[in-house]
């Protein structure tokens, strides 16, 4: 028997479970593939902990991810808390408290187009082709993390944005060296004519390309960048940005794709990293088999890329691509003759344990 990892699998809330038990199909024919051994560890987070523990993130998730050497997670929500903005524990803490618990500073999420799908888009198919980005997102600071308020009146309230050199500096080296191994250009999005923390990101990026002189800068406000990602996609190429922009134009992002269901994420940190699905708990499909599991099998690859199992993340993605070439998807993708979350996942799990050669 070969190597041996440990993974937690943290399948979450409302089609998590679904997508995830896909994922791991899959997980299990690079096993047998590649002689490899992953040791699953399951444990609760999100609305499912709160109904269990009371708590969106118990201790015993934080210690089964410690433990990891990666973390695979699906999706977090329920809608009973998002109609009620005076609950106390709310599920998405659990994520939020993961992310800084773990230092998972840095939020990757690659943006790629399939031909065979260009006409899923509501975009024209020509300005899409060949769109190839990703998107770098600081993951642990910015206005997500800093000082909320509220007056006993409860007629007013504040969150603060704030960020220092340090956290910036650590997400743009990550994002320097993605574009020196891609196609060599760094985009850094921001609100620099309004907001003091994008000027401090500005400053820092602007210094730092001095070191990278192989990675041709440029730097474009998130409002214009969210136009310009729908008029000329395939312009960008790697993309840093901060908590919240980031949030917002990996959502838009997904639009180029043809599907939220097709994108997936890597949030790194210093110890142990986590791969999720950008997609949310899609509670209206919960249960029905029909959610869409290439995101959180996608989010699996790039685990195993972080594992330095490069040669299986590729089968992986390989074995997608296969099946959506050839129109095998949910019916997100094809509505006349869709497979079901767990067909694709069988398939996409029997094409990696057999597929000779691509
Ligand atoms: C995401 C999600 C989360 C975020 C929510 C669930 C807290 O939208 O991962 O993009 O805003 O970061
Ligand atoms: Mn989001």
């Amino acid at each position: 028997m070969g190597k041996s990892y440990k993974i937690a699998v943290l399948s979450g809330d409302g089609i998590g479970p679904e997508v995830v038990a896909e994922a791991l199909k899959v997980l299990e024919a690079i096993e047998d593939r590649f002689d490899i051994h992953f040791d699953f560890e399951h444990a609760l987070m999100g609305a499912v902990a709160i109904d269990q523990t009371g708590d969106p993130l118990p201790p015993e998730t934080v210690e089964a991810c410690l433990r990891s050497d990666a973390i695979l997670f699906g999706a977090i929500g329920h809608p009973k808390y998002d109609n009620d903005p005076s609950a106390k524990v709310r599920p998405e803490q659990g994520l939020l408290a993961l992310r800084k618990k773990l230092g998972l500073f840095a939020n990757i999420r690659p943006v790629t187009t399939y031909d065979s799908l260009l006409h899923l888009s509501p975009l024209k198919a020509e300005k899409i082709q060949g769109a190839d980005f990703v998107v770098y997102r600081e993951l642990t600071g910015g206005i997500y993390f800093g000082e909320k308020t509220r007056s006993a009146d409860g007629q007013y309230a504040s969150d603060l944005c704030a960020y220092s050199v340090f956290e910036i500096e650590r997400i743009a080296h990550l994002a320097f060296r993605a574009a020196q191994t891609r196609r060599g250009k760094l985009t850094l999005v921001d609100k620099a004519n309004v907001l003091e923390t994008s000027r401090l990101w500005r400053e820092t990026v602007r210094r730092m390309s001095a070191e990278y002189p192989d990675v041709e800068v440029d730097y474009m406000f998130v409002d214009n960048a969210a136009m310009q990602m729908i008029q000329w996609p395939t312009q960008f190429d790697v993309l840093l940005t901060s908590n919240m922009f980031g949030d917002i134009i990996s959502d838009e992002a997904s639009v180029i794709a043809g599907s939220m269901g097709l994108l997936p994420s890597a949030s790194i940190g210093a110890e142990t990293s986590l791969f999720e699905p950008i997609h949310g708990s899609y509670p209206q499909a919960a249960g029905k088999n029909i959610a869409n599991p290439v995101a959180t099998i996608l989010s699996a690859a790039m685990l195993l890329d972080s594992l330095d199992l490069v040669e299986a993340g590729d089968l992986v993605r390989q074995a997608i691509k296969s099946s959506l070439d050839k129109n095998q998807c949910t019916v997100d993708l094809n509505a006349d003759t869709p497979f079901s979350t767990s067909e694709l996942g069988d398939l996409i799990a029997s094409t990696v344990r057999e597929a000779v050669a691509f």
